[in-house]
C-alpha cells in the first residue's frame, strides 16, 4: 500500500485538485484507492460526492485513535456509482474518509510527538487499498505532520509564481526538518507544478527556478492551467470521464504522474 500526502504550506495552489486528479487516474486504472480528507474545509469530500454523517469523519476517529478505525468511516465516492467497466466486472474501489470541521481540533501547531502517530494508527492493518491519498490543509499543523508521519511520499504542490515558489521552499524545508528528526521515515518528496500557462514568460521563469531549486524532485509532467478543472470539480465528476480536449490533456497528465508514483 502506497500512502501519499498532497501538501503545501501555501493555500489555494491546487492540493485538493491534485488529490482529485490522482484519484480519478487511479479509478480509471482500476487501482483500489482511499482518499483521506484531512482538511477541515472538506473540499475533496465535496468533489468526490460524499459528506460526513454523524461522527463518521476523519477528525472524530483521530480524537481517540484505534487500530484500523478508518475502515469504520469510509464511504464509496459517488464517482463509482456509474462505472465505465462492464457490469460483470467487480465495482471499482474509490473510498473516502470524509473530512469535516471536526478535524479542526487538530489544526493547531501545539502537539506531542506521540500525537503524530494518530493517523498511522487508524490506518494500521488496513489492506483493502493499493493507494492512499491524503489531502492536507495549507498549514504546518498537527494534521499535516500526522499525514507526513503516515506517508511514504509527500507531494508539494506549487504554482509557477513568486509567492508559491517561496511557499514551496518553506514546505520542503519543513519536510527536510521533519525527516531529519529521525522519528519518521518519509523517504520521497516531489514537487508538482500546477496551473502553468504556455507562452507566459513569468511562468516559464518560475518553472526554471523550481527546477534549479528542486532538480529531480520536480514531477514530470507539469499541469496546465485549465478552466475545465473547475467545471469538473463543480460537477463532482472524475476528470478522466469529462468530455473534451482540455480534460483529456489533464487526465493523461494525472495518469502519467500516478504511474510515476506507483513505480
Ligand atoms: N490546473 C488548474 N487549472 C485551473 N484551475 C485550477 C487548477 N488547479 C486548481 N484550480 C482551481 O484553483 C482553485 C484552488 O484549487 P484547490 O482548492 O485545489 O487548492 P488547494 O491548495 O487545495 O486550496 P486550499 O489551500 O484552500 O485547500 C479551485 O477553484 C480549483 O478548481
Ligand atoms: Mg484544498
Amino acid at each position: 500500500m502506497q500512502i501519499v500526502s498532497i501538501s503545501s504550506l501555501k493555500g489555494g495552489v491546487g492540493k485538493s485538485s491534485v488529490t482529485l486528479g490522482l484519484a480519478s487516474a487511479a479509478l480509471a486504472a482500476g487501482i483500489p484507492t482511499l482518499v483521506i480528507d484531512l482538511d477541515p474545509h472538506a473540499d475533496a469530500s465535496t468533489a468526490l460526492g460524499v459528506r460526513a454523517h454523524g461522527s463518521r469523519d476523519i477528525g472524530s476517529i483521530l480524537r481517540k485513535p484505534k487500530k484500523g478505525a478508518v475502515s469504520k468511516i469510509t464511504v464509496a465516492a459517488s464517482w463509482t456509482a456509474h462505472p465505465i467497466t462492464p457490469e460483470s466486472s467487480p465495482r471499482p474501489v474509490l473510498d473516502v474518509a470524509p473530512g469535516s470541521a471536526v478535524s479542526s481540533h487538530l489544526d493547531r501547531s501545539g502537539f506531542k510527538v506521540k500525537d503524530l502517530k494518530r493517523l498511522e494508527t487508524v490506518l494500521q492493518g488496513v489492506d483493502t487499498y493499493e493507494l492512499v491519498l491524503i489531502d492536507c490543509p495549507p498549514s504546518l499543523t498537527a494534521l499535516t505532520r500526522m499525514a507526513w508521519a503516515a506517508s511514504h511520499k509527500v507531494l508539494s504542490v506549487a504554482e509557477p509564481s513568486l509567492f508559491s515558489v517561496a511557499g514551496t521552499k518553506r514546505t520542503m524545508t519543513a519536510l527536510a526538518q521533519f525527516e531529519g528528526s529521525k522519528l519518521w521515515a518519509v523517504p520521497a518528496a516531489g514537487v508538482i507544478v500546477n496551473r502553468a500557462r504556455k507562452d507566459f514568460s513569468e511562468h516559464a521563469h518560475r518553472i526554471n527556478e523550481l527546477h534549479e531549486l528542486f532538480g529531480d524532485l520536480v514531477v514530470h509532467p507539469i499541469l496546465p492551467d485549465a478552466p475545465v478543472m473547475q467545471q469538473v470539480q463543480g460537477a463532482a465528476w472524475p476528470v478522466h470521464r469529462w468530455p473534451g480536449e482540455q480534460a483529456a490533456v489533464l487526465a493523461e497528465r494525472f495518469s502519467t504522474i500516478l504511474a510515476g508514483l506507483l513505480r
